[in-house]
């Protein structure tokens, strides 16, 4: 059986071979070492369910400690510390206040340059005070909010704050257009949305409260309040009723707020996330098994210490900003840095200035950030002063060798650690990475699963794969606490995605991978119609969709092409109602571009569309994505197209007529 391997990795032209131990002296400070690493994994071994209990009970706090661990009654749906309660802000912030409470916990900057510090203390009175407003709203457990702000510090106090009174959070990637909002409030029936009047990007206003008004006015008839954070200044319309300022929402509240006791299966958060079919997923998170996984890996994967000050670049409209800026940092007592504006404004040496000016010990980031930086030249980066930093990450995409190797030489100075995590948004927290005072980094590999995490590879029967190197998929064979418990009304489809392959045997999580001779991971890449551009996931039929809502097209295909700064890129081939265009056809494209990113968001917007006059479909009328990511790349075909239905039309779709 040949698996549908993703062949979209960039190609490298690096063969990297050599293995990097970490230094002698990483080794000596870390936590874990060699030895608190090999006690974990030895616990784990002995029985995961009695291992991630002890984990839970060292490391959590209680209100009401819990006496069951796994329930798998209902398996797939596993529970975990079900009859235990805890509040997840109590967690983060009131933990730390009588011994760190000066501490700093952000240091948010601004694209312009105003950088505003919170100490613990600080932020857990903002908090405070707007889970209070939240409350003098009518907001209650169980109530779903969305959120859609900027990276300020205000969208980490907001989520917070819903986890205070127990209220779901969904967080909508601001970078999403109006109709993504839309479908989000619609589906969570959320009550409350919380915005800003605008974010800055690269010097411009993204107008976000427009984007929401329009989302309201198209559908969200759910939403009683929507609650705005006056940010650029700029003019915005204002529905009177419907619309409160966060500055009104905040005056005259406690800085102390009564957390809600939840349950530790209470949900945390929705967040919504792309697959092969349908609409984006609401991935469903709970309390304590997610609070604990992101605690603990935050921990394990970057050896967090009270003088770090930890950088995750990733905005909180993805699960690394869930995971790795606003629950497992805090709920260590770090102190973390966010930062508004995009990477290259005013200039390319944007986050080195900021690793320089804050002294940031340990970066987290994503591969594409580091290709599209490391094309600008050695000499911006060493033009600054990157000697604080003693650990490096990266993350949502598999890293290319040439890229791990610049990481490491630029911007580590040869003397970094690079963990490259593997994980998911329905996965929680990081799941296969290594531990960088102990395990020695290949250039590409995410190396081993981490303590408690029973990963594996496995054939159509679900098999372990033989041999060496033998591909397969990549499965989670024992349920783990920060698992997602569910898809946000429609637990079928929770039940089809992930478990219905292997019997409901094990988690499957839609990538394959191989496994080389020291047991090392390697991602080969998405099994599904799921893109990964620049480190967002993209559904091939959201963009399908998107496009076939222009009233001039009839039919569309999308698939990936390896592109060399975003890992992959979105190539569109259409169909039009009517005569296929030809001759100049440039605008025409570009209006189909910024169609999409109207529909979508911009990050969803095909690089190229080509016209033809039909798809390539098999004679039961299945479009042929193969061929056409064949043809994408502009590689010869070598498929049997002898079953097409049309196969006059590959020279069209090849760009030749
Ligand atoms: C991919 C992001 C290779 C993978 C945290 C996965 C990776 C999808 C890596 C999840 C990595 C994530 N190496 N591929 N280190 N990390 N991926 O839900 O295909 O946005 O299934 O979560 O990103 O993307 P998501």
């Amino acid at each position: 059986m040949i698996l549908p391997m993703s062949d979209k990795s960039i190609e490298s032209v690096l063969t990297e071979n050599r293995v990097f131990p970490p230094s002698a002296e990483f080794a000596a400070q870390a936590h874990p070492n060699a030895q608190e690493l090999s006690r974990l994994h030895s616990l784990a071994s002995l029985g995961t369910e009695a291992f991630w209990a002890a984990q839970a009970r060292e490391h959590l706090s209680w209100h009401k400690p819990f006496t069951q661990v796994l329930d798998s009654t209902n398996a797939p749906n596993y529970r975990w510390f079900a009859d235990g309660q805890l509040n997840v802000s109590v967690n983060c912030l009131d933990v730390h206040l009588a011994a760190a409470g000066d501490r700093t916990a952000i240091i948010f900057e601004a694209e312009h340059g105003e950088v505003r510090r919170y100490s613990y203390a600080q932020l857990h009175a903002e908090i405070c005070r707007f889970a209070n407003g939240l409350r003098a709203l009518g907001a209650k457990k169980g109530d779903r909010i969305i959120i859609y702000m900027p990276m300020l510090a205000e969208a980490i106090i907001a989520m917070q704050a819903c986890a205070r009174i127990g209220a779901i959070h969904s967080v909508v990637f601001g970078g999403f257009s109006a109709p993504s909002v839309r479908d989000r409030i619609d589906d969570a029936k959320a009550r409350f949305v919380i915005t800003a009047d605008g974010g800055w990007r690269a010097g411009k206003v993204v107008e976000l409260k427009t984007a929401a008004d329009k989302a309201l006015c198209e559908g969200g008839a759910s939403v009683e309040h929507v609650i705005v954070l006056k940010h650029t200044g700029e003019d915005i319309p204002f529905k009177e009723g419907r619309d409160l300022w966060w500055h009104d929402v905040v005056a005259g509240q406690s800085t102390t707020c009564q957390p809600e006791w939840v349950g530790a299966e209470h949900p945390l958060f929705l967040l919504y996330t792309s697959g092969s079919t349908g609409k984006p997923k609401g991935v469903q998170h709970s309390s304590g098994g997610y609070l604990l996984g992101a605690k603990l890996t935050s921990k394990w994967v970057f050896d967090l210490k009270r003088d770090d000050v930890f950088w995750c670049t990733a905005d909180i409209g993805w699960v690394t900003g869930h995971s790795y800026v606003t629950y497992g940092p805090l709920a260590n007592g770090n102190t973390v840095v966010i930062y508004e504006g995009a990477p290259t404004f005013p200039d390319a040496g944007r986050f080195w200035k900021m690793i320089q000016d804050h002294k940031v010990t340990v970066f987290y980031t994503a591969p594409t950030a580091i290709r599209a930086l490391m094309k600008l030249g050695d000499a911006i980066p060493e033009s600054y002063d990157l000697s604080s930093l003693r650990l490096l990450g990266s993350v949502g995409e598999p890293i290319n060798p040439e890229a791990w190797m610049w990481y490491h030489r630029v911007i580590g100075g040869e003397r970094c650690p690079i963990v490259d995590t593997w994980w998911q948004t329905e996965t929680g927290v990081i799941m296969i990475s290594p531990v960088p005072g102990v395990t020695s980094t290949k250039p590409g590999s995410c190396t081993k699963p981490l303590p408690g995490v029973e990963a594996d590879i496995v054939d159509e029967e679900g098999e372990p794969v033989k041999g060496l190197d033998a591909g397969g998929y990549l499965v989670i064979k024992k349920p783990w606490p920060s698992m997602l418990r569910t898809i946000w009304n429609d637990n079928a489809r929770y039940i089809e995605t992930y478990w219905a392959k292997f019997g409901n045997r094990y988690y499957v999580a839609g990538d394959s991978a191989h496994r080389d001779k020291d047991g090392y991971y390697w991602i080969m890449g998405r099994i599904d119609d799921v893109l990964n551009v620049a480190g967002h996931r993209l559904g091939t039929m959201e963009i399908e969709s998107a496009l076939v809502a222009h009233p001039r097209i009839a039919e569309a295909a999308v698939v990936g092409r390896p592109h060399d700064v975003k890992g992959e890129s979105v190539f569109a081939f259409v169909v039009c109602k009517g005569e296929r265009p030809t001759g100049d056809t440039k605008a025409f494209r570009e209006e189909l571009r910024n169609w999409v990113g109207e529909q979508l968001g911009a990050i969803a917007k095909p690089d190229d569309v080509r016209f033809a006059d039909n798809l390539p479909k098999t004679r039961s009328g299945k479009i042929m994505r193969r061929l056409l990511r064949t043809i994408a790349r502009g590689e010869e075909i070598t498929q049997d197209i002898s079953t097409l239905e049309n196969p006059h039309i590959v020279e069209q779709l090849r760009g030749r007529e």
